[in-house]
């Protein structure tokens, strides 16, 4: 079984590496955990009998926001995992799942971006109204004309790109060259990257 496998020579790959993950090594993200089976088994029948809130992680730990964190900490990151915990996102939470790093970045598929849909702007932000508004269609009226695919045409979505933002509709990014870098194609936005990824991994 997988699970019990201690050489990542012996692994699979369940698909190609995302772009930018190709000359990362298997355990930059797949740790061991530091306890024994012995005691992780222990512990699993602890959750079954109803004596732990949550399963251990088995041998090699879930992969969560931690671990992606470690090296891609986007000190202003618009849209921190985190604070979509809330419970005034419990209905987009069931929708997208914006609370965890994978659910927008499946790893081993060979893309960048995953599920995420270019329009889903709308779920969070419907009410969007904004005073003095500088851009030449002005917000309100991108929203009545459900125009959402032009919203990460000027802005990205984690704020990670140091970058005046156009004012100009016409001029934002098109559909088609964001599509292509959900998928494999070079960034379009201008600005330089504010946080690079490090390769300090995360260590439990
Ligand atoms: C950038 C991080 C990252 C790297 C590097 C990485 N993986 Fe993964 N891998 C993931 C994520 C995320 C999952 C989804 C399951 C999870 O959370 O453990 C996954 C799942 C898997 C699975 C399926 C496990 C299961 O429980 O379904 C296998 C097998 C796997 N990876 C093998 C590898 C191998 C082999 C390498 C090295 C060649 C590798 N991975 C490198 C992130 C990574
Ligand atoms: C060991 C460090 C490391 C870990 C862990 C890691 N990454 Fe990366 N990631 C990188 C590096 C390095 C790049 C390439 C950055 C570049 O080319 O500027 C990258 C690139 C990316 C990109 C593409 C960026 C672009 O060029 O558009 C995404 C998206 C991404 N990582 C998401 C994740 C997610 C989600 C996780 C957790 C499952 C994760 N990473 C885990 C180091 C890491
Ligand atoms: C709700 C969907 C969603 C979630 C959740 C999400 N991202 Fe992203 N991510 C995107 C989109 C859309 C882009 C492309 C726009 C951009 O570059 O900001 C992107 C771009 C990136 C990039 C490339 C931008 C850059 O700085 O080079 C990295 C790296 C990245 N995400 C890492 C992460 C990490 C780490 C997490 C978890 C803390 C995460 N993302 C959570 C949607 C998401
Ligand atoms: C899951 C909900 C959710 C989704 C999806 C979402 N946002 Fe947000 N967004 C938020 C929240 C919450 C804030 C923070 C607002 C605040 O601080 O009051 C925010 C902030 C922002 C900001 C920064 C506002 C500021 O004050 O600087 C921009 C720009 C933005 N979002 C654009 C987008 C774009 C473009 C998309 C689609 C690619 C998107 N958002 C998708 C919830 C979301
Ligand atoms: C032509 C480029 C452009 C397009 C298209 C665009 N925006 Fe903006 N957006 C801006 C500019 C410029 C600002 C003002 C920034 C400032 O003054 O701080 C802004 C501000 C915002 C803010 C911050 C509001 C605040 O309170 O400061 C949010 C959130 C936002 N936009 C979301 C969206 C969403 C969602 C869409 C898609 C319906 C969208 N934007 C489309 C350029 C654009």
């Amino acid at each position: 079984m997988l699970l019990l496998q201690t050489d990542f020579e012996r692994w699979n790959q369940p698909g190609p590496f995302n772009p930018g993950h190709e000359d990362l090594a298997c355990n930059e993200c797949h740790l061991k955990t530091k306890s024994s089976v012995r005691q992780q088994l222990q512990a699993n029948v602890q959750y079954l009998l109803g004596q732990r809130k949550t399963e251990a992680d088995f041998y090699y730990h879930k992969i969560d926001n931690k671990h992606c964190i470690a090296c891609h900490n986007m000190d202003k990151n618009l849209h921190s995992s985190y604070r979509f915990n809330e419970p005034r996102f419990n209905e987009v939470r069931e929708k997208i799942h914006p609370e965890q790093c994978v659910s927008c970045h499946k790893e081993h598929i060979g893309q960048r971006i995953s599920q995420f849909k270019i329009s889903d702007c709308k779920l969070c932000h419907k009410e969007l109204k904004i005073k003095n508004d500088p851009i030449s269609v002005p917000h309100d009226e991108l929203i009545e004309r459900k125009d959402w695919q032009t919203c990460l045409g000027c802005h990205d979505y984690h704020g990670n790109h140091d970058m005046v933002l156009e004012q100009t509709v016409g001029r934002a990014i098109k559909q088609e060259q964001l599509l292509g870098y959900f998928s494999k194609a070079e960034s379009p936005y201008r600005g330089p990257i504010i946080t690079k990824a490090r390769s300090t991994r995360y260590e439990k």
